[in-house]
């Protein structure tokens, strides 16, 4: 890994084993990008790789080079105005309404490691060692704003992190318009663009298509990261697939309003956007302020999506989640919200954790419900109390009982709402975002607290640490169950109110932080009405995330293949469920569900009483396997190898660090009569070991797994041995494959 700068030649070339990004200081001073992809050799000159020619209708800065032309030129960090038609990476505002910068190269360092970004998520790097920063500094002389790029190269893994700063350090307050994280201007346009998009219950599905010239968009308006669309992407060659080809990936590190673009102009490059949403965004910046951008991480692969997804994966999971919990195998949990929804007593819960406890469940959470005058979603929000009605000892009265169970205790919030009908919105009516003279408009009859206020989120800070601190709570579910509207901020003067959905979100991250620190051993689970801040944001503050509040395991086959796209198996919140299902209400298999929420931080959500015994003999089955296997499903690595959105089947895989375990998930939607043969290629495997298959006794080279591939056709001598005929929908196995 290295940072090269040729002073001859004003050129950049960062660079580990497997990727190169070179970029130059054009004639105008303006940074241009010249190529960023597989690592290629260096040299001090690449500026034939800017391909310079005269073209009509085009605007130049200097008479005497009609080659050179912003429009022509792949840019680091661009701006309209100038003869740039696409749009632009950013946008300062001066006093007098002019919204022209002309950045200019004003100098660089470079430095080990990579810096924290105040108050944002961010990765890091635990040594010096694992990773190089690039800070270069653009200088607009007439307003004196500064744009600081930032880029990591890390020593491990085929991506490069950016982010930048603006600093205003002229006289004049200036007004950001748009300052997005990451600008990418690509030679050609021969990509397809991925994206994850849904809705309520059904996060994360698979779009792909063709760029096609004109604008290829993404983003949110909601004040989150939102169930719609996800703050990633990737562009990927045509022939690019699974476990093949040429992909980028592209992620924003944020959870609020966001936008991911893909330009392609009239001379087919490709202009690759990531940031904050522009739309309606405008912070002011006085002199002598900074504004500093969420990060976007670029991930190069060259071994398809699978390859971009390890990358990730890896990357996010050590080097973005933080804390005790990050490294650690998850506890099991049982969740009571689809057992009792709003309708529980102390007494019923611990029924319910006994059960569960018996079967060798370790962690108890108490869902939405236990606070206020919570007796349904109309009242309570904001009034972090125990109900005496529910909880006759409080908080930590219940906690108790469950600790002397010998399970751990959870518990949910939702910090940043509130209703009408609570004693903090009586107190405090002032304290929501509220546009002065409308109509204030509800989501699930609440409200949003304006978490852009210091006070605000000093005061649910403080209520929430008391509970904390009050009682042995392990685990905090922190939900979020409304967009925003009538976003406007009492605290904030009018030229400031384009700042607050950036500054609500840096309020949660905030809180978030502050709890974190206080109580280091607490396992934070973010959730947003299931998936709606699934994001790399979210996973700086808390190891794992509710993917999506449909628990259905046919519709989770489809949603956490998509999440998995750019999330680790290690941040997937997944439960069995009860069958029929509450969202779709379909009947599965219970060993369907499970085999689906092995590859998760796996739980269940149901009443286990209401079991037969046969059924509890095979939940207490499926803990004692999960217990065995968990680290290797969490921290293995994952590899998609048959789609949900593709076929009938879906099968996906994790291989132990050695290579030594793997365990194939094959899933069947529909039953077929007189069905083809089946079997699928497998990936990661260490070709010279022989992997004996649980499901046959066989044992089987690494190659022949991997090339000849897995037989998945039904295995009528396994089904006899085992007594079990899966010959129904929504059918599922699991081959646990083992070397010596
Ligand atoms: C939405 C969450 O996603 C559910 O799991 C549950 O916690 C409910 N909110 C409770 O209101």
């Amino acid at each position: 890994m290295g940072i090269i700068f040729h002073e001859k030649t004003g050129t950049f070339h960062l660079f580990n084993d497997e990727i190169s990004y070179v970029m130059t200081v054009l004639q105008n001073g303006h940074l241009g990008q010249l190529y960023y992809g597989q690592r290629i050799h260096d040299r001090e000159d690449f500026s034939h790789l800017q391909e310079k020619t005269f073209r009509a209708m085009t605007a130049c800065p200097f008479d005497e080079d009609g080659t050179f032309s912003l429009n022509l030129t792949r840019l680091e960090y661009p701006v309209y105005g100038s003869g740039d038609f696409r749009y632009p990476a950013v946008e300062v505002a001066q006093e007098n309404g002019s919204t022209l910068s002309d950045f200019v190269f004003a100098g660089y360092s470079v430095a080990p490691g990579k810096p924290r970004l105040p108050g944002l998520p961010a990765t890091y790097t635990q040594e010096e060692g694992e990773a190089e920063t690039l800070t270069v500094t653009l200088r607009d002389e007439l307003t004196g704003v500064e744009a600081v790029l930032l880029y990591t190269i890390f020593a491990r893994y085929p991506a490069i992190a950016r982010s930048v700063s603006i600093r205003n350090q002229g006289e004049s307050a200036v007004h950001l318009k748009r300052a997005m994280s990451l600008c990418l201007d690509l030679p050609d346009s021969g990509y397809h663009w991925l994206q994850l998009s849904g809705a309520w219950a059904r996060e994360r599905h698979i779009i792909r298509r063709a760029l096609t010239p004109g604008m290829t968009a993404i983003d949110s308006t909601r004040g989150a990261s939102s169930h719609e669309q996800n703050p990633f992407a990737a562009l990927l060659r045509a022939d690019a697939g699974e476990r093949q080809g040429e992909v980028i990936g592209v992620s924003l590190v944020y959870s609020g309003s966001f936008r991911l673009s893909a330009e392609v102009d009239a001379y087919d490059t490709t202009r690759l956007l990531a940031g904050i949403n522009p739309f309606g965004f405008d912070w002011k910046l006085e002199p002598g302020e900074r504004f500093q951008t969420p990060e976007a991480v670029l991930v190069y692969s060259d071994e398809g999506l699978n390859g971009m997804s390890q990358t990730f994966h890896r990357l996010y999971r050590s080097r973005l989640a933080r804390g005790y919990w990050r490294d650690r195998p998850r506890p099991i949990l049982i969740n009571n919200w689809e057992a009792t929804y709003f309708d529980f007593t102390e007494d019923r819960l611990i029924e319910i954790a006994s059960k569960a406890k018996e079967c060798g469940v370790e962690l108890f959470v108490l869902d939405d419900g236990w606070f206020g005058q919570r007796c349904s979603d109309h009242a309570g929000l904001g009034d972090w109390v125990a109900n005496p009605r529910r909880l006759a000892n409080g908080v930590s009265g219940l906690a108790e009982r469950v600790e002397a169970l010998g399970m751990r205790f959870g518990l949910w919030f939702e910090p940043e709402m509130v209703n009408e009908d609570s004693d903090l919105y009586r107190a405090h009516p002032d304290w929501i975002l509220r546009t002065p003279g409308r109509r204030s408009s509800v989501g699930r009859h609440q409200l949003v607290l304006d978490f852009s206020r210091r006070e605000v989120v000093d005061y649910i800070h403080d209520s929430m640490a008391a509970i904390l601190g009050g009682a042995k709570v392990s685990y905090v579910k922190w939900d979020m169950n409304r967009y925003i509207t009538e976003c406007y901020s009492a605290a904030l003067p009018a030229d400031r109110q384009g700042e607050v959905f950036h500054r609500y979100i840096l309020g949660v991250y905030s809180l978030y932080e502050r709890l974190r620190e206080e109580f280091p051993e607490v396992l934070f689970e973010s959730c947003a009405s299931g998936g709606a801040r699934f994001d790399p944001g979210m996973l700086y503050y808390a190891p794992q995330c509710w993917t999506s509040d449909d628990s259905d395991a046919v519709e989770r086959l489809k949603i956490q293949y998509g999440t998995s796209l750019c999330y680790p198996v290690s941040s997937m919140g997944a439960h069995v469920s009860v069958s029929p299902n509450h969202q779709v209400m379909r009947m599965t298999p219970l060993h369907t569900r499970a085999n689906v929420a092995y590859f998760g931080t796996f739980g269940y959500e149901l009443d286990l009483n209401r079991l037969s015994q046969e059924e509890l003999a095979q939940v207490r089955e499926q803990i004692a396997f999960m217990k065995q296997y968990r680290s290797l499903f969490q921290f293995g690595s994952f590899y998609r190898l048959k789609s949900p959105f593709e076929g009938n089947e879906t099968v996906w895989m994790v291989v132990s660090e050695d290579k030594k375990t793997a365990i194939v998930g094959w899933y069947r939607v529909l039953n077929q009569a007189n069905k083809s043969f089946g079997r699928v290629r497998l990936m990661g495997l260490d070709p010279a070991l022989e992997y004996v298959n649980s499901a046959t006794g066989r044992s089987h080279y690494g190659d022949e797994l991997m090339h000849c591939g897995l037989i998945t056709s039904d295995p009528l001598s396994a089904l006899i041995e085992t007594g079990r005929l899966e010959q129904g929908d929504f059918e599922s196995r699991l081959y646990i494959l083992k070397a010596e």
